[in-house]
């Protein structure tokens, strides 16, 4: 089995099935057009060279600033945002190369969750006929049966049957997203996209809906890509995690390996202001300054350069390439090259590290040592 990360390297990752999804060069541009005859004067780099893949089972959780591509990957891989360039597969179909009709037979197999659940249920119409429209529309139910499926989908999401006859705005939040996820179940499919699913939510609420998709999960071995904001949200559910930086993605790995040895300076700042109860476990806070550039100019070199704490002379005129740093643990950043190029891992993945592998003063140590530290 192999994962391709970006940049074209291919590195193989052991005891893995096939992928469900694979992503390999996803980019979304989106054209800025001024003028009445809308000339096209620059681009939205939403999405830039990101490759990934989610395994039958798994929850790839995804996470970011706002504005740093998320959301345009999730509905790209649905098309409900046609790609720049790259491809999709899905059980090794490029879904990028579907016709309208395939596409249409293909979406059964995979919904969103969207993060609003206030305007992505339409108002008028009864929980029946949200919950039902799509498998009336694909003939899982017909008219005379779709009331009870909806109300066994109902059920199956903690909510009572009686709710069928109900209009959205009668319910909370919580209950709301419920109703949104009993629509996204409703035709049995393999993958779901949770697009900031929990955000809006209380964090009593945002448990029970994590929980609640946790059980689905097991019940109908779903996939998940699970698309928040804050890594906190993302830790419970995920088995991995991507986290994206300005189109890009910048560190991928196991959720605990990515909890335990944060390697990239980006995914140590957004760490490091979680709140950890453990006082032996607590992180220094890493402020970053400014807020993210523009997609539609981004920085030079590594993105990241002009907000990182450990940032030198090589970031800003060339990108780091994504690099594996231990088994399945991938991060772009230049600290890791120079490292690996003489055979070491950081040991300690602080950005500190930056002045001392510039001056060759880090404390490495090999991989094994590290994975033995954390046992
Ligand atoms: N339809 C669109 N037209 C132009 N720019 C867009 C469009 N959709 C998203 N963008 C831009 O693409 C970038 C990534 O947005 P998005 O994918 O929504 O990020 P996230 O979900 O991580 O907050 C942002 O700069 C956003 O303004
Ligand atoms: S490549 Fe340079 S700027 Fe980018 S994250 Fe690494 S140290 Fe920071
Ligand atoms: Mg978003």
């Amino acid at each position: 089995m192999s994962f391709t990360p970006s940049h074209g390297t291919t590195t193989q990752l052991p005891q893995r099935p096939e992928p469900l999804v694979r992503v390999t060069g996803l980019k979304k541009y989106f054209p800025i057009q001024k003028g009445l005859l809308g000339r096209t004067v620059g681009q939205v780099k939403a999405v830039d060279d990101v490759s990934f893949d989610i395994f039958p089972g798994e929850t790839l959780g995804m996470v970011g600033e706002s504005g740093c591509g998320k959301t345009t990957i999730g509905r790209t891989l649905l098309r409900l945002v046609e790609p720049t360039s790259g491809s999709a597969l899905f059980k090794g179909r490029d879904l990028f190369q579907l016709s309208p009709s395939e596409l249409r037979a293909e979406r059964r197999n995979m919904q969103i969750v969207f993060q609003d659940p206030y305007s992505s249920l339409n108002p008028r119409m009864t929980i029946e006929s949200i919950v039902g429209e799509a498998m009336r529309i694909h003939g899982v139910a017909t008219a005379a049966n779709v009331r009870e499926e909806v109300m066994g989908l109902l059920e199956k999401v903690g909510l009572q049957r009686s709710y069928v006859s109900r209009y959205p705005h009668e319910f909370s939040g919580g209950q709301r997203q419920r109703i949104g996820i009993a629509r996204a179940i409703s035709l049995k499919p393999e993958f779901i996209v949770c697009d900031e699913a929990v955000s809006a939510l209380d964090v009593s609420v945002q448990a029970q809906v994590i929980n609640l998709l946790l059980d689905l999960q097991d019940e109908f071995k779903l996939s998940y890509l699970f698309i928040a904001h804050d890594l906190s949200v993302v830790r419970h559910i995920s088995n991995r995690i991507a986290v994206m930086y300005l189109g890009q993605l910048v560190e991928l790995a196991e959720t605990d390996e990515l909890f335990k040895h944060p390697a990239h300076p980006y995914t140590q700042a957004l760490l490091s202001a979680i709140p950890e109860p453990d006082t032996t476990q607590r992180r220094e806070r890493i402020l970053l300054k400014g807020d993210v550039p523009s997609p539609i100019n981004p920085p030079s070199g590594c993105r990241f350069h002009t907000r990182c704490p450990a940032a030198y002379g090589r970031c800003r005129t060339e990108a780091p390439a994504l690099t594996e740093v231990g088994a399945g643990h991938f991060v772009s950043c230049h600290l890791y090259t120079e490292s690996a190029r003489s055979g070491l891992i950081i040991s300690q993945s602080q950005p500190q590290v930056a002045s001392q592998v510039r001056s060759g003063a880090t404390t490495v140590t090999t991989g094994r040592d590290r994975a033995a530290a954390s046992e």
